[in-house]
């Protein structure tokens, strides 16, 4: 269905100025001058690298009907012109007026914090399904409508594509719809203008300091899902309280006019897990306890981080009204997402697992889960990406160093920084311990050495890219994927 609106309308609904013509209507909105085409609303952003502005005359020669930005219109400008205060802000408000507010016509969670987002995400939807109801999905990993899924741009897309996004679930009857908020798209205005039924919070941990430099920022920007700044305050939060940060979410929203749900395994909490056993060969079970509730659970993913993921995807599920049974047979049947703890399936007497841990805690949390669940050794093989955070580089190799009894150190994404560079400050922090090391730059070949030194009981853990399907070098991207490598490297065992 082709939607369009009055730039009278979109005008008043961003609080805008409106310059220049003012009887046409706008049937598309977009900050990306490549996405503009006949109808469109163009929303020139001050970027940090690029200044939309730029692109103007371009996207009236296409056919966009106006523009949004910050200053006045240039004289002679033929179009509409919505002079705003705050562009970025102006994109996700026009975005869901002009795609008629789909986030008001579903049940919208969102999901944010450090580690988690992408297995609640995946799980959340999974209980919509077992309790009947179509969903759809922003990840990470791929963006979903019910059974159609494509590959994710990024994990949380702009507010145009989200808005559209979430017109097509609605128009093809999706009655809830599941996204992972990060950080940063919140502190961009991505997720502005959107009605949340229910805000999760994982935990918070040091990643993206690159980005917003103290855990108090970092804390900041995530705290506005849950307090009303983004719009709406959404009904309920779902807060994992074994969190320090998440206690003082929690203790900060209890004025707020919602539920508050809180969960947590070391604490007293509105949902608990009990008595949890873990297996790398039969999987998790526990003994959940919700103010609906209580219940023996069983699921075939593997490891403490995941029940908290469980424990949060359950009280979303019990505050959309599903129910507490079907809620069971939803994560008896759930594998969470690719790439999380993921299992490569074998027949030799040790554990291959791809994971996508790339940041110290969350690698810390993953060794430390295998090590709940061997008694033999761990072989880690892991690096960390270039261009991108390099105060995490130390605390990797430290916590490999700490936590495993060899490590193979390996190129993760070097993109533009030379590889070398990258493993040998890893190196730095993996000297802080004993633990014996190899340097191997080809990843390939690392996750060879590793499964050819793998004993009885023992776990390769590969980890960094997960689900990745693809490694970029310099400017350059090739497909490369862990979990088919770590297979590779099984059968040429045999040989
Ligand atoms: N609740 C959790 N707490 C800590 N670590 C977690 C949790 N859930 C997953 N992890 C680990 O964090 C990494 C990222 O998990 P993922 O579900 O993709 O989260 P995100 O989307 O937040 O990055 C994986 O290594 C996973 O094993
Ligand atoms: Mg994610």
């Amino acid at each position: 269905m082709i939607r369009k609106v009055s730039i009278k309308q979109v005008a008043e609904s961003l609080n805008a100025e409106l310059q220049g013509e003012n009887n046409i209507d706008v049937f598309d909105v977009t900050h990306d001058s490549r996405q503009a085409g006949t109808g469109s609303l163009f929303v020139a952003v001050r970027g940090l690298t690029m200044d939309g502005h730029r692109f103007v005359a371009d996207v009236m020669r296409r056919g966009a009907v106006g523009v949004v930005s910050e200053s006045n219109a240039p004289e002679n400008f033929q179009g509409a012109w919505l002079k705003v205060s705050d562009a970025r802000k102006a994109l996700a408000q026009a975005a869901a007026v002009i795609n008629g507010n789909p986030s008001h016509d579903l049940k919208l969670v969102g999901i944010t914090g450090t580690n988690g987002k992408t297995t609640t995400t995946y799980l959340t939807f999974a209980l919509a399904e077992a309790n009947g109801e179509k969903g759809a999905m922003l990840t990470t990993v791929e963006y979903r409508i019910g059974e159609k899924s494509e590959p994710a741009v990024r994990t949380t897309p702009e507010a145009s594509d989200t808005n559209r996004f979430l017109r097509r679930a609605v128009e093809d009857a999706c009655r809830m719809a599941v996204m992972e908020t990060s950080s940063q798209a919140i502190d961009l205005h991505r997720c502005d203008a959107l009605r949340f039924q229910v805000a999760v919070f994982t935990n918070l941990t040091r990643d993206h300091l690159d980005y917003h430099l103290t855990m108090e920022n970092y804390y900041e920007a995530k705290k506005k899902l849950f307090d009303g700044r983004l719009g709406e305050t959404p009904k309920s939060s779902v807060i994992n309280i074994d969190d320090d940060w998440g206690k003082q979410l929690a203790g900060e929203l209890k004025s707020n006019n919602q539920t508050v749900r809180t969960f947590a395994q070391n604490n007293p909490a509105d949902l608990t897990a009990e008595n949890v056993e873990i297996s790398l060969i039969k999987g998790t079970s526990f003994d959940l306890k919700t103010p609906n509730g209580a219940r023996k659970i069983t699921s075939p993913l593997v490891g403490k981080p995941h029940v908290y993921n469980m424990l949060a995807a359950t009280a979303v599920a019990l505050e959309l009204g599903y129910d507490l049974d079907k809620i069971c047979v939803g994560l008896k049947t759930c594998a969470g997402a690719p790439g999380r703890f993921d299992r490569v399936a074998h027949d030799g007497d040790f554990a291959v697992v791809v994971d996508y841990a790339h940041s110290d805690d969350a690698l810390l949390n993953t060794l430390k889960t295998a090590r709940e669940l061997t008694g033999g050794k761990i072989i880690t093989v892991f690096g960390c990406g270039g261009d991108r955070d390099k105060t995490k580089r130390v605390p990797m190799g430290e916590v490999a160093g700490q936590y495993s009894d060899y490590v193979i150190v390996t190129s993760d994404n070097p993109r533009t920084e030379n590889p070398l560079k990258i493993l040998s400050e890893i190196e730095g922090g993996l000297k802080e311990n004993d633990c014996p090391y190899q340097i191997i730059s080809d990843r390939r070949e690392a996750i060879h050495q590793a499964i050819r030194r793998a004993k009885p009981n023992d776990v390769v853990l590969i980890a960094g890219k997960g689900h990745e399907t693809y490694q970029i070098v310099g400017n350059d991207k090739f497909h490369f994927d862990d979990k088919e490598i770590a297979r590779e490297a099984l059968e040429s065992l045999k040989e």
